[in-house]
C-alpha cells in the first residue's frame, strides 16, 4: 500500500524536520479544515507552498471545507497533485470534477462515516481517488470506525465489476492492525497521522506500514 502521512499531529514549530522525518512516504496528506465544514481550523493552501520548498512528495490534499469549488484554484497553483473534496460539501460535483480534470489534477471525493457510500455511484467512472473516512473528520488521534470496512469492500467490488480506476484511500485511526484490515478489504492508500508521528523512527514505520 501507499502511505500518506497526515502531519496534523506534528510539531509545527519544527515543520521542516518533521516533514523530512517522513521522507520515505511517496505521498503527503494535507488536512485542510476551515472551521465551518468541521469545527477545527488547520491551515490553507499556503502550507503547500511552504512545504514544497523541501518536499517532492505527491501532495494529497484533503479539503474539509465548505464550497470547495471556490478555493481549489489556490491549491492547484500551490502545487496540489490531488484534491479531495467532500460530497457533503459539494452535492453537485460534476463541474468541479471537470475543472480539476481540465488542469490535470487527480480528482478525489470523500465521504464522512454517516454518509451512504452509494451517493458516490454517479461519479465513480470519473474519479482518481476515493477517500473513505474511518473517523469523523475534524481531528487526529480518534479510534478507527469498523463501519468503513463495508465501504471499502463496496468500492473494491464496484471497481472490479466496472473496470473503474480509482484508488481507495482510508483516513483515520490507522495503525498496524487497522492497516492490515483495510488492505484485506481492498484499500490502496492509508492516511496515517498520530500512530506514525508517535513513532521514534517514522521512516522505518512507513516501510512496515507499506508492506503489511
Ligand atoms: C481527520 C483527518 C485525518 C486525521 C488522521 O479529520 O482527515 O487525516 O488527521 O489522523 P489519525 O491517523 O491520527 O487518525
Ligand atoms: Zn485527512
Amino acid at each position: 500500500m501507499i502511505c500518506s502521512p497526515s502531519f496534523l499531529s506534528c510539531d509545527f514549530d519544527r515543520l521542516e524536520s518533521e516533514i523530512r522525518s517522513v521522507s520515505n512516504a511517496k505521498w503527503l496528506h494535507f488536512d485542510v479544515m476551515d472551521g465551518k465544514f468541521v469545527t477545527n481550523t488547520t491551515y490553507d493552501h499556503t502550507m503547500l507552498k511552504q512545504i514544497q520548498a523541501y518536499s517532492n512528495q505527491f501532495f494529497d490534499c484533503h479539503l474539509m471545507i465548505e464550497k470547495p469549488s471556490e478555493f481549489i484554484q489556490d491549491y492547484i497553483e500551490s502545487g496540489a497533485h490531488s484534491i479531495t473534496f467532500h460530497i457533503e460539501a459539494q452535492p453537485n460535483p460534476k463541474q468541479l470534477i471537470q475543472t480539476l480534470k481540465d488542469q490535470n489534477i487527480k480528482v478525489g471525493m470523500s465521504v464522512k462515516p454517516n454518509t451512504d457510500i452509494a451517493t458516490l455511484d454517479p461519479y465513480l467512472p470519473d474519479l482518481d481517488l476515493i477517500l473513505v473516512m474511518s473517523v469523523e473528520p475534524g481531528k487526529g488521534g480518534q479510534r478507527f470506525l469498523p463501519s468503513a470496512l463495508d465501504k471499502i469492500s463496496y468500492l473494491n467490488q464496484k471497481r472490479m465489476e466496472n473496470g473503474y480506476r480509482y484508488l481507495i484511500e482510508v483516513d483515520g485511526g490507522i495503525n498496524l492492525d487497522t492497516a492490515k484490515l483495510v488492505e484485506d478489504h481492498g484499500c490502496d492508500v492509508i492516511v496515517v497521522g498520530s500512530f506514525l508521528f508517535n513513532q521514534d523512527d517514522r521512516n522505518a514505520m512507513i516501510e512496515v506500514l507499506e508492506d503489511v
